[in-house]
């Protein structure tokens, strides 16, 4: 495949000068100025009017911090530990479907940008390189698999299988996707994947109704099913339109499960402040979606690795900011919704 060409579906601008970008939200811009449109959109969009996904990250921005002061905070500790796994931070690559859309490394990079920095990444069944693929390329890193459920149980049972198999320490299992959700662009722009790619974790369909919808209603009936950890996601706002932004559920999910498993969230994180008030309000820890894309998008792993070390640095002056040492002493104490946010009627 020919490379730093016009019609590359990875953009034209790889022999220009690269910009400093200092943010997450200078990666998005960039992936905007330099990925196909169609692409950019399929990652960027939500569904229908996109409500939930402006809320996402909003939602952040009602909740205010409250700060601790005269603490030593000379050294700060941002390790965790997830599903048992110890972790260099609570920030880890959630999973984005076909990545390899973003950069031709795709999934490989992002396993590997991950493994360089400690922390964990979750394979999405879409995936453009396949379960064991991302594990001979991250054969150390810490990898979960993001599991839909098919109609076809034996098609369900080898993906786990290929996935134990390959040393990936937890399965997440989706339910929040019977149908795929509608959304605008991907429709407008013809959405496909480009002809080169395929989804290769297996058994793609993009056919409505492939999934069959599986009941594990709330967090209460979850715990009841034995389960180690929830995921407290709206599927990046892409299915139903409407619902609640996560960090705003978060608290709710925290309090019915009382403490018996780990909670974990995703859905607009974009900031290390965004990551303080998810812990704050119970969150074990973070996934981050679109990040990692926006990442791969500039410079494959190194991008992806930017990125990370971006949210881990910015994570940590938040923690010293705030007077916390490390992630334990994290509580609800520094964080309240903003009053003027809160209705009154
Ligand atoms: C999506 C599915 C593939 O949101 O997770 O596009």
């Amino acid at each position: 495949m020919k490379k730093n060409n016009q019609n590359n579906i990875w953009g034209c601008n790889k022999l220009k000068m690269l910009p400093r970008l200092l943010c997450i939200n200078d990666y998005e811009q960039h992936a905007k100025s330099t990925l196909q449109k169609s692409i950019y959109d399929y990652y960027r969009s939500g569904a229908n009017d996109q409500e939930t996904l402006a809320d996402n990250m909003a939602a952040f921005s009602r909740w205010k911090l409250y700060p601790r002061m005269l603490r030593n905070v000379a050294e700060i500790d941002l390790s965790t530990s997830i599903l048992g796994q110890k972790v260099s931070m609570p920030i880890c690559a959630g999973a984005t479907a076909m990545q390899c859309m973003a950069h031709e490394d795709g999934e490989l990079a992002t396993v590997r940008a991950c493994r360089s920095l400690g922390t964990g990444m979750m394979l999405s069944t879409w995936a453009t390189c396949s379960i064991e693929e991302v594990a001979e390329a991250g054969p150390e890193a810490l990898r979960w698999l993001q599991l839909y459920i098919y109609k076809d149980r034996e098609v369900t049972k080898q993906l786990v299988r290929r996935a134990e198999r390959m040393g990936y320490k937890a399965i997440f299992v989706t339910v929040d996707t019977p149908y795929l959700g509608n959304r605008f662009d991907d429709v407008r722009n013809r959405f496909k994947l480009p002809p080169q790619l395929r989804v290769k974790a297996r058994c793609f369909s993009s056919v409505p109704g492939q999934f069959k919808e599986e009941k594990s209603d709330d967090a209460r009936e979850a715990v009841k099913h034995g389960l180690d950890g929830i995921l407290v996601s709206n599927h990046g706002a892409r299915q139903l339109d409407g619902v609640p932004a996560t960090i705003d559920a978060l608290p709710e999910i925290v309090e019915a499960v009382e403490g018996k498993v780990e909670v974990f969230l995703d859905g607009g994180v974009r900031k290390g402040t965004d990551v303080l008030k998810a812990l704050a309000l119970g969150a074990r820890a973070v996934f981050v979606g679109r990040p990692i894309i926006w990442g791969l998008a500039f410079q494959g792993e190194k991008g992806v690795q930017d990125v990370l070390r971006i949210l881990k640095e910015e994570f940590r002056l938040a923690m010293a900011l705030s007077g916390c040492q490390n992630v334990k002493v994290i509580d609800k104490t520094l964080v309240r919704k903003n009053p003027l946010a809160v209705s009154k009627i």
